[in-house]
């Protein structure tokens, strides 16, 4: 890990490398599932930033793009509140859908979003998650996508931040959790979600990382 970062990170828990290698197949996935007609990428503001890019420019084929901005607030987001900073523009009435999200981790935000959509009458609605943490689930949903089943850990990097800081790391780290513990309400932004109690040892390699199915469904 990059000094600068070892302060504030435990570990990587994603390299860069086996972010460019699962994003290459989910691609390749997607792309043969919605191959032949133009889709619609709706992509949640702000964390999918780096995982879209990379996503997206690996996808030959027709496509258009819009952003729903939405947030949760409220510590541990047990009590969070969803609010809506933008809505989408383009119309997905009849067309193939792919809503990106960065992490599922309660599923409140994925299902409502999914839901918003869904009623708007697409032809067809997947979703697509880079990290889904299975542990603190709430609502019942899984993504059609996912790049890597993660623990229950504090993570950030790769568009992922703690208080809007930390989006810019090229890989996903583990936050150290004095980090957020020392966190006061003086932050800017309340995006932090500390997990649930979480022994070190419970930590696993970066090797030990296994990726999500890619469905093809
Ligand atoms: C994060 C993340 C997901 C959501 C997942 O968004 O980007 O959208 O939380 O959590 P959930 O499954 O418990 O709903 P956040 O509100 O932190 O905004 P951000 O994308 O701007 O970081």
């Amino acid at each position: 890990m990059p000094p600068r970062w070892r302060k504030d990170l435990e570990r990587i828990l994603i390299t860069e490398r086996q972010l460019a290698r699962r994003v290459r197949a989910l691609s390749r996935a997607i792309q043969r599932d919605f191959a032949g007609r133009e889709m619609v990428v709706v992509s949640l503001l702000n964390g999918t930033v780096m995982f879209l890019a990379d996503l997206i420019r690996r996808l030959s084929l027709p496509l258009r793009l819009d952003f729903i901005g939405v947030s949760s607030y409220g510590a541990g987001a047990a009590s969070g509140e969803l609010v809506f900073t933008k809505e989408l523009r383009l119309s997905v009435r009849g067309r193939d859908v792919l809503l990106v999200d960065d992490i599922l981790d309660t599923g409140k935000t994925l299902a409502r979003v999914r839901a918003k959509l869904q009623a708007l009458g697409p032809r067809r609605l997947r979703t697509c998650v880079l990290l889904n943490k299975g542990a603190r689930r709430v609502e019942k949903i899984e993504a059609d996508y996912v790049g890597f089943e993660i623990p229950d850990f504090f993570v950030v990097g790769y568009g992922l931040d703690f208080a809007e800081r930390y989006r810019n790391l090229p890989f996903v780290g583990v936050l150290r959790p004095q980090v957020y513990h020392r966190a006061g309400p003086d932050l800017d932004g309340v995006g932090g979600k500390p997990p649930a109690g979480l022994a070190e040892s419970q930590c696993p390699s970066p090797r030990r990382l296994r990726p999500g199915p890619v469905s093809s469904a």
